[in-house]
């Protein structure tokens, strides 16, 4: 069995354990600030977060800054997408009461976790993470050494703050996979100090682009959570389908038809062959039409929030978090120094 089948067994037991006592668990999540966040981040695991917040569990969001530059030269828009990640959070339901949300480069105690965690690990378990080798092939650049680490600085974001259970996509699983051997080995070296975290995986963990590729910024194939309605649903009139009229899921042979029907079926909470079977004859036309309203309609709430927010509530509610943040990651770097001796 791999590791997402693995994991994904485990997912009914892990829920019910939550749902029993969610004051046992502490969530640390977030997102690569490159663009802006989208459709996928929202349904993979955005809601998902939201209900564990609600649930009554401690969640923690880290807006990775300096991972934005693991695969490109420098960190570009970063301030502005970090501002937009903040408003889509808020717009989405996260409470800067319950949940900290803070960013990266603003924790240092964090990041100097980085270095012993960085002794636990080999140079060829580093060269064989698939994620590692996937964002490096879809960079076409060199392999520079933030890349190489990637898992390695994704542990310190979860144990620093001793989070236990961290939902991703499926794409992020090989990193909770690398950050529960360095909790491991940390541990039988040193002394207990860090939880083994586990992954929580969501019922959609990878909502494909509108064109059946990968989502991504760079190939223009996602609806990002600020958009309009019109936007959105001119970005689905454009998304490309094929020539044959009946609509029919078939992700292989029709990766354009049916990622639409993904993008419909995660929106309405139906089946994507329960949507084909409506449209039917009608075409992708008629397929279109209704995977733009479904869009506009699972995100009409969302965006009417985001509309009200303005830019000084993401800067509130980031200082208070990177405040929250740092005083625990200030203990555990204490607790971790004085596991290893370092002591003066
Ligand atoms: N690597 C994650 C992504 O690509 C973002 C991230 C950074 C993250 N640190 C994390 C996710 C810690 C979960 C836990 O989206």
């Amino acid at each position: 069995m791999d590791s997402f089948s693995a994991t994904s067994a485990r997912m009914p037991a892990l829920r019910s354990s939550i749902d029993n006592d969610p004051s046992r668990y502490r969530v640390l999540t977030g997102e690569r600030p490159t663009g802006q966040l989208h459709l996928g981040h929202y349904v993979g695991t955005i809601r998902e977060r939201v209900r564990l917040q609600d649930a009554g569990v401690e969640t923690f969001v880290i807006l990775a800054d300096y991972q934005v530059i693991t695969d490109r030269e420098t960190a570009g828009a970063v301030r502005e997408n970090v501002y937009s990640a903040v408003l889509d959070y808020l717009a989405a339901g996260i409470d800067p009461k319950k949940s900290a949300i803070f960013v990266h480069s603003a924790i240092p105690e964090l990041n100097q976790l980085f270095l012993p965690f960085l002794s636990l690990v080999t140079e060829a378990e580093l060269h064989r993470n698939p994620t590692v080798k996937s964002d490096l092939l879809s960079s076409g650049r060199a392999l520079n050494g933030l890349l190489l680490t990637y898992p390695v600085h994704q542990a310190a974001d979860i144990l620093f703050c001793k989070g236990n259970l961290v939902p991703v996509g499926k794409d992020n699983l090989p990193h909770v996979e690398v950050t529960r051997s360095i909790a491991r080995r940390f541990n039988e070296r040193y002394g207990e100090v860090f939880p083994e975290p586990e992954a929580l995986i969501t019922k959609t963990p990878e909502l494909p682009g509108l064109d059946g590729r990968k989502m991504s910024k760079s190939y223009g194939n996602t609806i990002t959570l600020a958009m309009s309605e019109d936007e959105t649903a001119q970005r689905i009139r454009k998304a490309p389908t094929d020539s044959e009229r009946t609509i029919t899921y078939d992700p292989d042979s029709r990766p354009g038809v049916s990622a639409l029907l993904d993008t419909a079926s995660v929106c309405l909470d139906r089946a994507p062959e329960d949507v084909a079977d409506e449209i039917g004859s009608k075409g992708s036309g008629a397929l279109k039409a209704l995977v733009a309203e479904a869009v506009n309609e699972s995100l009409r709430e969302l965006r009417q929030r985001r509309s009200s927010l303005v830019a000084a509530d993401a800067a509130d509610v980031l200082k208070s978090g990177n405040r929250a943040a740092r005083r625990i990651a200030v203990e555990t770097l204490d607790e971790t120094r004085e596991a290893m001796g370092m002591i003066y």
